[in-house]
């Protein structure tokens, strides 16, 4: 959810489609299957980059997309358990997904206290149809698959730098809990760690 190095500042690359008078028809929810793992390996590189690569150095950017974005690394993460990747598809083409997971307790922040907890860690959206409400559906999906999974909260981790996702995120009830770091960036607290509630909200 958020490139490896930043050298520079954050700045948007794509200009906001107007919304449209009523939301997107045609589209609906998936969950991924084996013979989805090339397209989300390739899709998740593709719009990785459109977010990303703008403010990272592009041998960063290939070697982090080759080990995140890796056919065998999307098939691996796909035949976990308590894993699932959902699909969102536009007139039966692909335009975005979403990943919920139950994490590694090792690999969850401190901050998130609930031994339950499910990660989002991944939406992305193509940008050719962002801010048309794919990503909103995608985000209720995951919050279905998420209580499917049996946890209380679903948490996040975003890069403090990418304001417009942290707008999305808050505008679907998520807060800030708390700070993270990564291990390749020397910032030990560039990410903001969101959290929501699974429960019926406001
Ligand atoms: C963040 C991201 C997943 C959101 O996806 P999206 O499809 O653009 O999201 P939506 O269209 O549902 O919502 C975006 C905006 O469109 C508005 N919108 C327009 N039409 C809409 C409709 N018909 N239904 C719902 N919302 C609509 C929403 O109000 C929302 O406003 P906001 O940005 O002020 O919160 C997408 O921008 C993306 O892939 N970004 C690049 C990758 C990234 O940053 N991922 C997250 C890393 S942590």
């Amino acid at each position: 959810m958020r490139p490896p190095l930043r050298h520079a500042p954050a700045r948007r690359t794509f200009q906001r489609m107007s919304h449209p008078a009523t939301p997107l028809e045609g589209l609906h929810l998936r969950r991924a299957t084996s013979e989805d793992v090339a397209w989300l390996a390739e899709f998740g590189a593709r719009t990785f980059r459109a977010a990303f690569a703008h403010l990272t150095p592009e041998d960063e950017v290939a070697g982090y997309c080759a080990a995140a974005y890796g056919v065998a690394q999307q098939a691996e993460e796909l035949q976990r358990a308590h894993s699932i990747a959902l699909i969102a598809e536009l007139d039966a083409a692909r335009v975005g997904f979403a990943w919920v997971l139950r994490e590694d307790p090792l690999r969850t922040p401190p901050c998130v206290t609930d031994p339950d907890a499910v990660h989002l860690s991944r939406i992305y959206v193509d940008p050719a149809v962002q801010n048309h409400g794919v990503g909103s559906r995608l985000i209720e999906g995951a919050l279905a698959e998420a209580r499917g999974l049996g946890g209380e909260t679903l948490w996040l981790a975003v890069w403090e730098k990418n304001p417009r996702a942290i707008a999305f995120y808050q505008r679907h009830h998520f807060s800030e809990i708390g700070r993270a770091g990564f291990p390749t960036d020397p910032d030990p607290a560039c990410d903001l760690i969101m959290a929501r509630w699974l429960g019926p909200c406001c």
